[in-house]
């Protein structure tokens, strides 16, 4: 039986993807290029928050999760995101350390996914990010305990009152949050999707093998 839900979602449209077409001929032969290449597309038509990524893990059982968090950076070796050890998502990422990452701009009819092996950053590149934090992202970080269940919210609004007194009292000189850590989503497998407004989707996937990576078309 159809619920009053399931009208409303048949009611909805996709949008017609404007902006530039891709053409799979001319993707480059690394596809983090072609990642920094669409981003900048996104950022072009006005995608809000185009850095929004969901990131899906696996924990010890085998059940998959996923939430949105913020692309912190990308290279050649890994998509990187910040995440606490202590988290749920923390606790996956170091205990099965695999992970998938989807970005979606509609506006541009685009998907990107990536999925691959997991690895935590160095202590320099995790100081380095922390750094570049705002001072209420670096307290949240000290103050830890993210998805524990909130009983006392006047404790949270205290610890997080004043985001200078909590880094100079909690750690100070410290560079980091001791949970906190970037995690490297590997690059090994990538696809892009591009929607067509004639129903002409193209999706190219690249394959890392030993000589750099492999490229094939998919059926949409
Ligand atoms: C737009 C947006 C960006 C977010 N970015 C992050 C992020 O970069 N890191 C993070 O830990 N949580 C981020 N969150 C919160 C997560 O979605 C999630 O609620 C939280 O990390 C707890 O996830 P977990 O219980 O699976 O560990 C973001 C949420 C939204 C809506």
């Amino acid at each position: 039986m159809r619920s009053e839900l399931s009208g409303f979602l048949a009611g909805l449209s996709w949008p017609r993807p404007q902006g530039p077409q891709f053409d799979p001929e001319t993707a480059p032969t690394d596809p983090v290029a072609l990642f920094e290449r669409w981003l900048r597309d996104a950022v072009a038509a006005d995608v809000p928050a185009p850095h929004v990524m969901t990131l899906a893990t696996v924990d010890v059982a085998g059940r998959p999760d996923a939430r949105v968090t913020l692309l912190e950076d990308v290279d050649e070796q890994a998509f990187w995101v910040a995440a606490s050890e202590t988290s749920p998502k923390g606790k996956q990422l170091g205990r099965v350390p695999v992970a998938a990452l989807v970005f979606h701009w509609p506006q541009l009819g685009r998907q990107v996914r990536v999925r691959g092996s997991v690895r935590a950053a160095d202590e320099a590149r995790t100081a380095d990010a922390f750094e570049r934090l705002s001072a209420h992202a670096r307290a949240e970080a000290l103050v830890d305990r993210q998805s524990l269940p909130l009983h006392d919210e006047q404790w949270l609004s205290d610890a997080l009152g004043d985001p200078a007194d909590l880094i100079a009292l909690e750690q100070p000189g410290a560079s980091s949050a001791p949970a906190w850590r970037l995690w490297g989503v590997d690059a090994g497998r990538m696809e892009f999707f591009q929607a067509a407004a004639d129903g002409h989707h193209v999706r190219l996937r690249y394959s890392r093998s030993q000589d750099g990576y492999a490229t094939e078309l998919l059926r949409p």
